[in-house]
């Protein structure tokens, strides 16, 4: 059995710099054709010359494959109209996170209260800028997303024409949102789609699947589920594939991220046949990014194969999600 993907997306990523990026990057590129990348590199990107130097840095490791970076800013609540008119033609989105809730985040926003944000806010509102959110609040660990819900209550209702897309989402509670505010949309990964906290630490503790926000309960899996396998109008793929070398994640203290952008698409499409709802694919990891973004990637055809795929041990420092397992699905051709 086969099936090809036109143009897939990858609407939340991490590219991280340098050497990492010249090892990550073409992971990506190769069977994307686009990603969403995220700003927190150290330091954020917040200006348009480091939005400029960082794609000419992604650029330079992709540039065989026919992909877009669609670039963001890391939010900051002193961006101005002004500013925000010229930086709109370098970036697709800008990314909003709670002061220190994940990785290189120490920058973010401290306060959530929608006065102090209103200035850029209305700002990316009249510009058609979307706005990404880590929805987490410092609460107790599990009940992080759940306590957010407000905060994307009232950002949803305080601005109402801001396209805000609630990243990586996690729990039933989210999940609910999209069909109560019309300006609400979300990104779902796969390692969301595919283990609960059970798998992080319900035996042995599995540093490769810890990231932020952490995975939750079976009923939280379950509405991710619905919402990614019937492709959900308002649902996109994003894998927040996120490596950390190997020395960070097996350590004392480790670094949230699990890396799955080589193996995102044939474990996509497993999980998608096993509930034989391949059809859905297309729609979920690439047709809905493009209407909610109004974006055209480049035409990139990925043709994938139910056969075996032995998962390599990693790609440089990095583990990746199933190192060393079997998926039953592979990237034959990508043309
Ligand atoms: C991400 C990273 O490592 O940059 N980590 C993660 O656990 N997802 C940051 C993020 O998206 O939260
Ligand atoms: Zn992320």
């Amino acid at each position: 059995m086969k099936i090809t993907l036109h143009s897939p997306l990858d609407m939340h990523l991490h590219l991280r710099d340098k050497e990492m990026l010249k090892v990550v990057a073409p992971l990506s590129s190769k069977s994307f054709a686009g990603a969403i990348i995220m700003p927190n590199l150290v330091p954020p990107i917040t200006t348009i010359e480091q939005v400029k130097n960082y794609r000419e840095e992604i650029y330079a490791s992709t540039k065989e494959d026919n992909f877009i970076p669609y670039m963001t800013l890391f939010f900051k609540d002193s961006y101005d109209y002004d500013f925000l008119k010229e930086v709109k033609g370098f970036i697709t989105a800008i990314k909003l996170y709670p002061a220190g809730i994940t990785t290189n985040s120490e920058g973010g926003v401290s306060g959530l209260d929608s006065k102090d944000l209103a200035m850029t806010l209305e700002a990316m509102s009249e510009l058609g800028i979307p706005l990404l959110v880590h929805g987490e609040s410092n609460g107790f660990v599990m009940d992080r997303e759940r306590e957010f819900v407000t905060v994307y209550e009232r950002l949803a209702t305080d601005f109402p024409k801001l396209k805000i897309v609630m990243e990586h989402i996690t729990t039933k509670d989210s999940a609910e949102l999209l069909d109560r505010y019309p300006n609400l949309y979300a990104t779902i990964t796969l390692h969301h789609l595919l283990i609960t906290l059970d798998d992080v630490v319900g035996g042995l503790l599995k540093p490769h699947l810890f990231c932020k926000p952490i995975a939750k309960r079976y009923e939280d899996r379950e509405a991710l589920l619905e919402l990614a396998l019937n492709a959900h109008p308002k649902v996109m793929f994003g894998s927040d594939s996120a490596p950390h070398p190997r020395s960070k994640k097996e350590s004392c203290g480790c670094a949230a991220g699990v890396f799955t952008a080589p193996i995102a698409l044939p474990a996509l499409a497993e999980l998608f046949d096993k509930y034989s709802k391949l059809d859905n694919l297309q729609p979920f990891v690439s047709d809905n990014a493009q209407s909610i973004y109004g974006i055209t990637p480049p035409k990139k055809e990925v043709v994938l194969a139910k056969e075996s795929f032995k998962v390599p041990s990693s790609y440089g420092e990095v583990v990746p999600m199933f190192a060393g397992e079997e998926l039953s699905w592979k990237i034959e051709e990508v043309r």
